[in-house]
């Protein structure tokens, strides 16, 4: 194939070549007849196919395809084979539509609820983002239509999104905001990678070389092509550089024809155009090798979305067993999003669906004359609010359908607080000072705040459930089906608590990533901040006990796997999924880590009274951190505990590992390093101890004291930067002689 597609671009003109760079139209690339070589078509999206016309990027118009939940609810379903039955229906849809690549998953990390497109993502942690991406990857490529991991890097506001600088140090880069797209590539190799919009550390991550050239392509192996996001560039040739292979959408030619400048003027070689193009022929003709199937089931995918929404709600809260329903209630079911659902994002994500089935359509369907209907609140916040609610208050046990309209939350901009509208406050208010018996379930992208908690018995989370949300929610609500959703995000008090209030959107063009590392859960633990509900809760109709949890061993070396198992019971009356989650805490570092970090997960099925022993694999990364003097990854000697538990907050079965580091970590010194630097270095160590003795009488930091030389000489020199030997011994010391001490160190 490769010399093939050699063969091919040796055939091809220059002018053939520069038009390979930018697409035809808004979602096609270009073809070429005269060497046999077709487009291929982009659609979006990560939660349906949102197949527009060519020249259409209008949200609302697109062919009609099954919308399943968003993201951030199926993300919420720790499932991985149920995602990866996700993959393949979005490409069995992507197939019949004649579309090659869809445009997703989003592992944009979660650094704060006020994301507007949050929902879109699939986590605030990067493992789970990146477990969950590598199974929708892998399904949906088997079928032969590729992805668009997206969008890489660190484009977690939508504010400004096309021109703000994002600043963010290396360590919380390689810990937080890449590992979702490594381990993406390394272990799914997505077909494209999607850049994104904004500037990182300076540069445009679409032209971004160490982004694109470094880290991508020659530090995790990626094989696909890198398409910009629609509308990213700034730069096409330097873009080109830096591994863009294709820029969409087209700019009328006007970015073909700088490439075609820039490389007769000597500016770019000609070699990097054919690169590029080398990839995305890799790619295209991959696609090409695909038997088209023409038509899909909607039906069944119908079926399916139900299943995925049902298996994403979360029960947040359950007070005095107010659920499951039973269908003698009497219930009153309060709210226009009931009726109106929000089932989808806006944006890339506004999937026209093939139909939809409505909570109040299926709660009635299901409880007929015990349901009644009072519309409370109007979401688009127009009505008559006093008589809506008082329709409301005359109802006895309650669902209350609460959540964020459309205008509060989208691709495009973000959030600008945690509340609801403030006439669903009103309306929980006002009904929960007469009854005792509310339940509310929320549609919303993102968390909320939930002053009202107290006050009400049962609360649900079904984030946008999808086409068939209404199916999903009854299902929950009868006890049909045992909730087992749990939370890949944070839901805090209140928004001046969450990790990044300090600077989310302050400034316009500029963010600087001060929370570092600690994002999400990483953050309220560090502060030992009580949050809403914790990362990775959630709560079912039954009961869960572990036990027994077993290392394969007590001491490991830094490259070796460990091998962990544990007993999970169900101790209830119903059957039901269990989300076990493994976390693993430092004990001592010499960098700050977080308390815990989640490293491994399984979502596991029991009949009531059934045990299952779980077995969950750890890998070097579980226990590393990114150094950055190190520019790696590093296991550092010490103790770990292991811990598995039901959430981030409940910890039942905990054991400790002892890991030792191999391979002592390199130094690099410089004249900025200081003393103890060195000396906290075992191998260089004897040679700082010999030259500061030998700078005895010399050196006026060093007492005259013989004695007193070990107790106090090392400690008060110990953060003298090197250079400083020279100027503290009054220049007996040379440059010369301290070059050739650091060569030494360096050698
Ligand atoms: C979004 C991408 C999307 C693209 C095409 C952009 O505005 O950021 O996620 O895939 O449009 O619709």
């Amino acid at each position: 194939m490769n010399n093939n597609i050699d063969d091919i671009i040796e055939k091809m003109t220059l002018e053939e070549k520069v038009r390979f760079c930018s697409g035809t139209n808004f979602w096609e690339t270009e073809s070429l007849e005269r060497l046999s070589i077709p487009s291929l078509r982009f659609s979006d999206g990560p939660n349906g196919l949102r197949k527009s016309g060519e020249d259409i990027i209008a949200m609302s118009e697109s062919e009609a395809a099954t919308c399943f939940p968003a993201p951030a609810a199926y993300a919420s379903s720790w499932d991985r084979e149920l995602v990866a039955k996700l993959g393949n229906a979005i490409a069995d849809e992507a197939l019949a539509a004649d579309v090659q690549i869809v445009l997703g998953p989003g592992v944009n990390i979660k650094r704060s609820p006020l994301g507007g497109r949050n929902f879109e993502y699939l986590s605030e942690d990067p493992y789970v983002a990146g477990e969950l991406a590598v199974d929708y990857i892998k399904a949906m490529q088997a079928k032969g239509v590729g992805t668009s991991v997206k969008h890489f890097a660190a484009n977690n506001r939508e504010y400004r999104r096309m021109e703000v600088d994002t600043i963010v140090d290396e360590r919380t880069l390689h810990e937080i905001y890449y590992p979702a797209f490594e381990k993406a590539i390394k272990k799914a190799q997505p077909w494209t990678v999607m850049t994104a919009y904004n500037k990182l550390n300076g540069y445009y991550a679409s032209e971004h070389e160490e982004l694109l050239r470094q880290i991508l392509h020659d530090d995790w192996k990626f094989e696909g092509f890198v398409v910009s996001d629609w509308g990213a560039v700034d730069d096409r040739v330097q873009a080109l550089k830096a591994g863009l292979a294709v820029e969409m959408p087209p700019t009328g030619g006007l970015s073909d024809e700088k490439i075609k400048l820039a490389i007769e003027a000597g500016e770019l070689d000609e070699r990097v155009l054919d690169e590029r193009l080398a990839a995305y022929l890799r790619i295209l003709f991959k696609t090409t090798a695909v038997k088209q199937v023409k038509t899909y089931n909607q039906d069944e995918h119908h079926a399916l979305a139900e299943e995925i929404a049902t298996e994403s709600i979360v029960l947040l809260r359950n007070e005095k067993n107010i659920l499951p329903l039973n269908t003698t209630d009497k219930v009153a079911i309060i709210g226009d999003l009931a009726d109106n659902v929000r089932y989808r994002g806006g944006g890339s994500s506004q999937v026209n669906p093939t139909k939809l089935d409505t909570p109040l359509d299926k709660l009635r369907e299901k409880a007929g004359e015990n349901i009644q209907f009072a519309r409370g609140y109007s979401i688009d916040g127009k009505d008559e609010q006093e008589q809506l609610i008082k329709e409301a208050e005359s109802m006895d046990k309650v669902i209350l359908f609460l959540g964020l309209p459309e205008e509060f939350e989208s691709e495009g901009f973000d959030k600008l607080h945690l509340r609801l509208p403030e006439n669903q406050e009103l309306l929980v208010k006002r009904i929960t000072a007469k009854n005792q018996n509310v339940i509310v379930v929320l549609s919303n992208g993102s968390p909320v705040e939930m002053p009202w908690r107290d006050q009400v018995n049962g609360i649900v989370e079904i984030y946008l459930g999808g086409q068939a949300v209404g199916g999903a929610i009854t299902k929950i609500l009868y006890g049909e089906e045992n909730p087992s959703g749990k939370l890949t995000e944070t839901f805090p008090l209140k928004l001046e608590d969450t990790p990044s209030y300090l600077n989310f959107n302050q400034e316009k063009n500029h963010v600087v990533y001060q929370e570092g590392i600690f994002v999400g859960y990483r953050y309220y633990e560090k502060k030992n901040m009580p949050v809403l509900y914790p990362f990775g809760y959630g709560l079912s109709y039954t009961e869960f006990q572990y036990d027994n949890l077993k290392l394969s061993a007590n001491k490991l070396q830094d490259s070796d796997t460990l091998n962990i198992s544990f007993t999970l019971k169900n101790t209830g009356k119903r059957a039901g999924k269990e989300v076990a989650q493994v976390y693993i805490s430092d004990r001592e570092s010499s960098n700050v880590r977080p308390v815990k970090e989640l490293k491994g997960f399984e979502k596991v099925l029991l009949a009531p009274g059934e045990s299952k022993t779980v077995t969950i694999e750890l890998d070097p990364r579980a226990f590393s951190f990114y150094d950055p003097e190190q520019h790696a990854w590093r296991v550092e000697t010490g103790s770990f505990d292991i811990l598995v538990g039901s959430s981030s907050e409940a910890i039942h079965l905990s054991e400790t590992v002892e890991v030792t580091e191999t391979v002592a970590p390199k130094m690099v010194y410089d004249r900025n390093s200081t003393v103890s630097d060195v000396l906290d270095d075992p191998q260089n160590q004897d040679k700082m101890e010999e030259l500061l003795l030998s700078l005895r009488g010399k050196l006026v930091l060093i007492p005259e004291d013989e004695e007193n030389v070990d107790k106090m000489m090392f400690p008060m020199l110990s953060d003298l930067p090197l250079r400083g030997l020279i100027i503290f011994s009054q220049g007996q010391f040379t440059d010369k002689e301290l070059d050739e001490f650091i060569q030494s160190l360096n050698n």
